[in-house]
């Protein structure tokens, strides 16, 4: 299924918005927001447990370097909107020693490894 459009509704107006009159509302259109931001502000903003984010965009699938560099930004909404949900990455993450390093320097709070299991099984392991 298309979507014509699709967007997160917001108050404030930023860059590339488009206001919905009728609803009087701003909604930004992930498609154009490479790494989804607002996005995930909106999700933070659901009150959620947990929320993984996989660090890539849909069209990168797992043909890019996840993006790694987005961590700080992301760590800081969560703090911001949300800190009682609890964050976890996934994204060349190999194993579970590599992802701890991760939380800590960056203060999120758990891991997911995809791939990593396939080159090691015992990536889960504690030492
Ligand atoms: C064998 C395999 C199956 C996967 N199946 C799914 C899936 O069904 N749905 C999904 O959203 N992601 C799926 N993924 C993607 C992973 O959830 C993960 O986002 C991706 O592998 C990137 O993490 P990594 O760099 O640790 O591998 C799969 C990955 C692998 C290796």
């Amino acid at each position: 299924m298309q979507f014509l459009h699709f967007g997160v509704p917001t108050q404030e107006e930023k860059p590339g918005m488009n206001l919905l009159e009728a609803l009087g509302v701003y909604v930004t259109d992930p498609s154009a927001d490479p790494f989804m931001i607002e996005w995930l502000r909106f999700l933070l903003r659901q009150d959620l447990a947990a929320l993984t984010v996989h660090l890539r965009t849909k069209k990168e699938m797992s043909k890019a370097l996840a993006h790694h560099e987005l961590i700080p930004e992301i760590v800081a909404l969560r703090n911001e909107v949300a800190p009682r949900t609890r964050l976890h990455m996934n994204g060349d993450i190999m194993d579970r020693a590599s992802g701890e390093r991760l939380a800590r320097e960056f203060g999120f709070d758990g891991v997911m490894i995809g791939r990593g299991v396939l080159v090691d099984p015992y990536c889960f392991a504690t030492a």
